[in-house]
């Protein structure tokens, strides 16, 4: 449970909202390159953190990310003309730049250095790994970009997407958190499909001997440790990333690819839904994108040329009653990802979480919560998630001894560089 100032504290993004200033301390990422598949291409609309913004590409290539409405007298800019290096407002005609320099104001006399004295504001961005990233916070803070091994590695080895949840960006990231949820709401797929074989087996066979949780300065690892035939624990371990991402414990085998999914505020009621699929070493295979394709995983189907899913709350999420009823799906619901949306959207716009009864099993909600919490009341210069090398890990399971602290074993296991060197 919380207080209901924490629940805001934590849930509102809104520019001048606490939490909303500590996302802007970090890249986030906007749109997919391929959105913007051309130079001149038409705008988008786009909203973050509350902010109504267009996004668009320039003569150059270059992506830029700006106020939706004209500094002249508000117009849309998505009805701009995107030409010759900028972006021109098709009320009066005053055209920007991708930094927001004012480049031509021809409602004004050509003598006029007005358009030197009016700027349209402006968020720097970066492409890397096929996304277009921005920073949002103040200019002098900005870091480095994070080292995300899935945005440096070729394009045929990933896969990513983005859509839209209708819930508040932390009850979505909490579910994305809340492993006792596994073995239930997505009781069927985990046990009936080959790619959960391993994991799917071990959510249903019972509760993890010990939970870690343990601070990190990029944000945490989440470690589970499961008793094996040597006496020890094997130890799966999900990353947590500021501010809101999720690097998932890997699946069963060696071979396998390793997921992430960010959710990133759109409103304080919508969240945008990124998911990413990688592999280190090679290109994904046929078989593998036709399963991310199939919307049995994390990747949801969406309306044509919207990022609104296709089965939503408006149709109750085209439910299969019988379905659930046979005992193939717990609910009904098609996909893990949507089932993870329905529920978490059912939990209203903005989960108020002053009316909830928290148990043993929720500790990683809890421990969750105490970490942004954590971060918003003494982060300060010392923020977790900006040094860009320290993002360089992979997930990992691995065996440990008896009672030995997991701490001490992250870096040897999850560290990139010290992987390879072992191997
Ligand atoms: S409102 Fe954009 S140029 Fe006038
Ligand atoms: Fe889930």
């Amino acid at each position: 449970m919380l207080t209901r100032e924490e629940n805001d504290l934590l849930t509102r993004t809104g520019p001048g909202t606490r939490m909303g200033d500590l996302m802007r301390r970090y890249w986030i990422p906007t749109l997919l390159s391929d959105e913007l598949p051309a130079p001149d291409c038409p705008p988008r609309r786009l909203t973050l953190l509350g902010e109504k913004l267009v996004v668009f590409r320039d003569s150059q290539g270059r992506a830029g990310l700006v106020d939706e409405r004209c500094p002249h007298r508000n117009a849309s800019l998505f009805f701009g003309r995107n030409e010759e290096g900028g972006l021109r407002c098709v009320y009066h005609g005053w055209k920007f730049d991708v930094a927001g320099l004012c480049l031509d104001m021809p409602s004004e006399p050509a003598e006029s250095n007005y358009k030197r004295r009016v700027a349209l504001t402006a968020y720097p961005c970066l492409e890397r790994g096929g996304v277009v990233w921005t920073y949002m916070g103040p200019p002098e803070l900005k870091p480095e970009f994070p080292e995300l091994e899935w945005t440096q590695v070729p394009a045929a080895n990933r896969y990513a997407t983005r859509r839209l949840q209708a819930s508040n960006w932390l009850q979505g990231y909490e579910g994305g958190w809340d492993t006792a949820h596994l073995p239930i709401l997505h009781r069927g797929d985990t046990q009936n499909s080959n790619y959960f074989s391993g994991r799917g087996k071990e959510a249903v066979r019972g509760l993890p001997a010990r939970y870690e949780f343990v601070p990190t300065e990029y944000g945490f690892v989440y470690g589970r440790g499961r008793h094996n035939p040597e006496g020890g624990l094997n130890w799966e371990c999900a990353l947590m990333f500021m501010p809101s991402w999720k690097m998932f414990q890997p699946f069963a085998g060696t071979d396998n690819r390793i997921t992430l999914l960010a959710w990133v505020p759109v409103d304080d009621a919508n969240c945008m839904l990124w998911g990413v699929e990688y592999h280190p070493r090679r290109a994904l295979t046929e078989e593998e994108m036709a399963w991310s394709k199939s919307f049995h995983y994390i990747h949801v189907e969406t309306v044509p040329g919207t990022l609104r899913p296709l089965r939503n709350r408006d149709n109750d999420y085209l439910v299969d009653r019988k379905l659930q009823a046979s005992g193939q799906s717990f609910t009904g619901i098609l996909g893990l990802g949507l089932q993870d949306s329905a529920i978490q959207e059912s939990m209203g716009p903005v989960c108020d979480r002053t009316r909830e009864h928290l148990g043993p099993a929720d500790v990683v909600i809890v421990k969750l919560r105490r970490h942004l919490l954590g971060v918003l009341n003494d982060g300060g210069s010392a923020l977790p998630g900006l040094d860009p090398a320290s993002y360089r890990l992979r997930p990992a399971v691995f065996p440990l001894s008896g009672d030995a602290p997991l701490a001490s074993a992250l870096d040897a296991h999850l560290r990139i560089d010290a992987v390879a060197l072992a191997q």
